[in-house]
């Protein structure tokens, strides 16, 4: 589709594998402005102007796990854990309610000292107070701890599979000790639980190669997602990827660059494979490019945004990668820039929980066949 030098005057939108490949390969500015133009249009037509506020709220930073690329891990000994009480977690909801998000996101690291009845009673407190709907986003956990949250009243559930290279994951990715499941097989748990799913990756992991990349929208694909978020890989120092590159890798062309521009190739390419999904601009991309990474998001396929509402005086200690975007900024003060965001790209805020249009579809089939 890209081999002629002049850019094309379409973009296909039932993308073959090997358009996918050619894409993330394409450099020339003019053919780009057209991918993502044609991802902006797709967004459009399917998921409309509306772009969703999902208020986050970062509870906790205690974590079990040793994942090679997250500031949290358990062996990041020099930094201070904390846990918000419910009351506090309850106070930073209520912000989302004032801001008129339809929705708050509870994430935490995988912490097992954070007990189902703990969780299941905050998720019925946030229901009788706030009315808002519920995503969790709290690392790998047992099914009936999923399945009894869901009963409780949460809506949706976040767990990237970060990469769908294996080989890749388990090495970024030490598995705890004892029988452990799949990340995948979670993600069709946490379906037939009837959760909205939200799964995603990062761009640029040391040792992934354009191949995995490819694969890894077309994994968006067959998971049927209803939420991707999809960030470039930020390293940070105290994480056995925050210190080790692979010049080599990078200088044969086999290493996929964690840059804004890779960022949203993939999201514009995940925009076209998954049409009605929720996409987030997210922070890790606005992050990497502070002034523009949020609206270079929103124009090249994301439908959602997820403003921080934790805390000041945690928000510094949940650091995953240093230097996260909104660190420093009010919640009000954040509010403001997105009105003035979307005034600029002729986008409106959501009204409305939002929920994925894939579950509308998939719960209308469930009638039908019965
Ligand atoms: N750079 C970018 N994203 C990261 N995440 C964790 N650590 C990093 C990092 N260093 C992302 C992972 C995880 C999500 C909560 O944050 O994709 O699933």
């Amino acid at each position: 589709m890209l081999s002629s030098p002049s850019p094309p005057a379409t973009v296909a939108t039932a993308l073959s594998r090997s358009d996918i490949l050619q894409w993330l390969a394409e450099e020339r500015p003019e053919p780009l402005k057209l991918l993502f133009r044609t991802a902006d249009r797709i967004r459009r037509e399917h998921v409309g102007d509306q772009v969703h506020l999902r208020g986050l709220i970062e509870f906790s930073n205690r974590c079990s796990r040793s994942c090679g690329y997250c500031g949290l891990r358990v062996a990041n000994r020099g930094m201070e854990r904390y846990c918000m009480t419910p009351d506090e977690i309850l106070a930073s909801a209520r912000l989302a309610v004032q801001f008129g998000y339809g929705s708050v996101v509870l994430q935490s690291g995988e912490d097992h000292a954070i007990t189902r009845g703990w969780v299941k009673a905050l998720i019925s407190r946030i229901r009788q107070e706030t009315g808002l709907a519920i995503t969790l986003s709290l690392g790998e956990r047992h099914r009936d701890d999923l399945a009894a949250w869901k009963e409780a009243g949460a809506d949706r559930y976040l767990l990237r599979f970060e990469t769908s290279n294996e080989t890749l994951f388990n090495r970024i990715h030490p598995p705890l000790p004892g029988p452990s499941g799949s990340r995948m097989a979670l993600l069709a748990t946490l379906h037939g639980l009837g959760y909205e799913v939200g799964s995603g990756i990062m761009v640029g992991i040391p040792g992934q190669s354009f191949e995995d990349l490819a694969n890894d929208i077309e994994t968006f694909r067959t998971l049927d997602l209803d939420m991707i978020g999809i960030g470039p890989f930020l390293p940070h120092p105290a994480t056995p990827l925050g210190t080790r590159s692979s010049p080599a890798a990078a200088a044969a062309g086999a290493q996929v660059p964690n840059t804004g521009l890779m960022t949203c190739k993939t999201l514009a390419l995940a925009r076209m494979v998954c049409p009605d999904a929720n996409i987030p601009s997210t922070t890790a991309l606005a992050t990497l490019q502070p002034d523009s990474g949020r609206e270079q998001g929103l124009l090249c396929g994301a439908n959602v945004i997820m403003p921080n509402l934790t805390p000041h005086r945690y928000r510094r200690l949940y650091e995953i990668y240093p230097d996260k975007a909104c660190c420093g900024e009010e919640p009000l003060l954040c509010q403001q820039q997105l009105q003035e965001l979307f005034r600029k790209i002729g986008r409106i805020p959501g009204s409305g929980r939002g929920d994925s249009p894939n579950l509308e579809r998939r719960r209308a089939a469930v009638q039908t066949a019965a």
